[in-house]
């Protein structure tokens, strides 16, 4: 059973445009490696973010992890859904660790849309990424 609603075909596109627009941002001048993320949030908005590497390279983030912050930063408490848009032949799926960022605030059912500037290129549910993951339930006594 979700908790969430899952996002309807308009929300998809958009939160695909979203995480576009935020790839042509990302400030990746070390691996040239230009990624976009958007995630749907519970009250139907969407926050998106891209990656920023830096020159101490382990202190890089990812988009995934920005378009959470933004979402947190706004009060949103789930995510519906996430998108990101990546470049290259190979699908650019969230890293592991961005995976169980987006366990946090989101349902095993959660879609992640994985797409290029072009177009979609895969769909996923989060318990597909992350199965038999680690949540905010297993602190609960
Ligand atoms: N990156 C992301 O932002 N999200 C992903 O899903 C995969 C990788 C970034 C991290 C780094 O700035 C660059 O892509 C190359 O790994």
């Amino acid at each position: 059973m979700s908790l969430d609603n899952l996002p309807t075909e308009a929300q998809q596109a958009q939160l695909l445009q979203a995480a576009r627009d935020a790839q042509t941002r990302a400030y990746a001048p070390y691996s040239q490696f230009h990624v976009g993320a958007a995630v749907l949030d519970e009250q139907g908005r969407i926050h998106a973010g891209c990656n920023v590497e830096n020159a101490a390279y382990p202190q890089g983030l990812c988009a995934e992890a920005g378009a959470l912050s933004a979402m947190v930063l706004a009060g949103g408490t789930r995510a519906r859904a996430l998108a990101v848009v990546g470049s290259g032949t190979a699908l650019v799926t969230p890293c592991g660790g961005c995976r169980q960022k987006l366990r946090e605030f989101a349902s095993p059912d959660t879609p992640v849309l994985v797409a290029d500037p072009q177009q979609l290129r895969a769909r996923f549910t989060l318990a597909q990424l992350l199965p038999e993951s680690f949540g905010p339930e297993h602190l609960k006594p």
